[in-house]
């Protein structure tokens, strides 16, 4: 495969404001590319959606991101990859297309206690892929793995994060269940959770729960680099796997489904970077 448009932008999508986590991860490998941002905000959250509205939901994204002539394209979701990838791909052969699954693997392969635990959404948890990893990684290694849930995980991160709500104390009691059962890996399965990251290994240092904390943010961008210099000429090599620290922040435009109060700002907050708002008009006739 080669890249028709080596200059052409790396699409992301997701439900809402979560993939902002893996671009997080892109930006800092990938530095002198351009990105395109797709949430899909009037429909968010996916996670007790059926997989049929998953998948209509994934493909308008997907094709929407297609025709902004994106190269490459991160479903930077887990929920949406579960059900949608393999439709996606066989959709447009000749466009590299990356999914997410939570990064079960190195938490069974690193786990002493053989007890790890996958916090994702309801999709997520009973979607084929995360399941075939439970098959041929955990059960063979025997490994259990803990699945569970919470709906009000993505909302609350929709929402900034206020830090008295509920959802909080909530997650504060699962990391001690954690450690009562013995679990010392927790994946963060859905791109949404990376941003509460910091609060669960502060409550982990200081409590000493002996949990590492993993999510699959890094090794997706790995992975997108390797497609680019598998599928770019070498001049092109060069120039996009130049060092981080000799470029700031990459560009990004945001497109979301619903442009509710305040999504600019979190955005930006999450990032820590000015972000380009988009119409839909906007992408047209620039
Ligand atoms: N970021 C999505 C994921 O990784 C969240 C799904 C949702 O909208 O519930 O699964």
């Amino acid at each position: 495969m080669q890249l028709s448009d080596e200059s052409a932008p790396i699409g992301l999508f997701d439900s809402g404001v979560g993939g902002l986590s893996v671009y997080l991860h892109l930006a800092k490998q990938l530095p002198n590319e351009r990105y395109i941002y797709y949430a899909d905000t009037k429909n968010v959250p996916y996670g007790a959606r059926s997989s049929d509205e998953i998948v209509r939901f994934t493909l308008a994204a997907v094709s929407w991101l297609y025709e902004q002539g994106c190269k490459l394209i991160v479903i930077a979701c887990n929920s949406a990859s579960a059900y949608a990838l393999d439709q996606a791909r066989k959709l447009y052969p000749q466009l590299p297309i990356v999914g997410l699954v939570p990064a079960l693997k190195p938490a069974v392969l690193a786990s002493k206690t053989k007890h790890v635990a996958v916090l994702a959404t309801q999709a997520t948890l009973t979607g084929k892929l995360l399941n075939q990893v439970i098959t041929e990684i955990a059960q063979p290694l025997e490994t259990s793995v803990t699945k569970c849930f919470d709906p009000q995980l993505v909302p609350w991160v929709e929402a900034g994060m206020p830090a008295q709500d509920v959802t909080a104390l909530r997650l504060s009691e699962r990391l001690d269940e954690f450690h009562r059962l013995g679990i010392d890996h927790l994946v963060l399965g859905c791109t949404h959770y990376p941003f509460f990251k910091p609060i669960l290994q502060t409550q982990i240092a200081q409590q000493n729960l002996g949990i590492t904390v993993v999510d699959s943010g890094a090794a997706i961008a790995a992975r997108v680099q390797q497609l680019l210099a598998e599928t770019a000429p070498p001049s092109y090599r060069q120039l996009t796997l130049l060092p981080s620290d000799t470029i700031s922040s990459p560009m990004l435009d945001f497109y979301a489904t619903n442009y509710y109060p305040g999504i600019g700002d979190l955005v930006q907050s999450l990032i820590s970077q000015p972000v380009r708002l988009l119409s839909e008009q906007s992408i047209a006739y620039q």
